[in-house]
């Protein structure tokens, strides 16, 4: 499952972050892909862990933690400090599958990645190219989202982002853990979630129907999910 999260960030967080970021110097991308992602990644990086990385980082959790679809869809467990990557000048990322656990650097701290983001920090027209290609069961999905959106894809799929040949494309990507590992597991408490947010606003959450599907959501949740 592919999801587009609208309106992650306001244009003014956007703006805001972006301007940390410009007078922040950058680092070759390399430093964070592993032995294959290495050889496809050519792009520049906020230094992890870096001042200007963690105070943008904390603004996205802070933005997701109450974002309800974000939520809904990913039921996120644990989730990796945002990273951010620059492409321009004909850079690219060739096809690749993420590291399936992430370490951060001089901590203890690891996750499974489950699900990948990223999120946009510049409009479709300020760039040519730089679009992010995920492949999944369904086929190829072209993304390339405005400013302040985010795409939630999951982390087995093969993807790589197209060369960028006009302007600059930044952007942040992360992963995180899910409390539900399975992916049809996770899609099926997506759908029922939505369905019953649906009803509920329908028919009243009071609904005797509503009050049972509400009680199989949670149920499945406590079958499925670790915390
Ligand atoms: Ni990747």
């Amino acid at each position: 499952m592919l999801l587009t999260i609208p309106d992650v960030l306001t244009r003014d967080q956007v703006a805001y972050c972006r301007e940390i970021m410009d007078r922040t110097e950058w680092v070759d991308g390399k430093v964070t892909a592993g032995h294959q992602s290495a050889l496809a990644k050519n792009n520049m990086q906020l230094p992890e862990g870096s001042p200007a990385a963690r105070e943008i980082g904390d603004i996205i959790l802070n933005a997701l933690s109450a974002n309800p679809l974000f939520v809904a869809a990913a039921l996120p467990l644990k989730v990796f400090p945002p990273l951010f990557n620059r492409y321009s000048g004909g850079q690219s990322f060739g096809i690749h599958v993420d590291n399936a656990i992430r370490l951060m650097r001089g901590s203890d701290f690891r996750i499974r990645s489950d699900l990948s983001a990223t999120l946009f920090f510049c409009d479709p027209e300020d760039y040519d190219g730089g679009e992010l290609v995920v492949e999944d069961t369904y086929g190829e999905h072209r993304v390339k989202l405005p400013a302040g959106h985010m795409v939630l894809y999951p982390s087995t799929s093969l993807h790589e982002v197209t060369a960028v040949t006009r302007g600059a494309r930044v952007c942040s990507f992360f992963w995180m853990q899910s409390m539900v590992r399975d992916v049809g597991q996770r899609t099926l408490l997506f759908q029922l979630d939505a369905t019953v947010q649906q009803l509920g606003a329908e028919k009243g959450h009071k609904d005797p129907a509503v009050v049972q599907l509400t009680g199989i959501y949670h149920n499945l949740v406590r079958r499925w999910a670790d915390t």
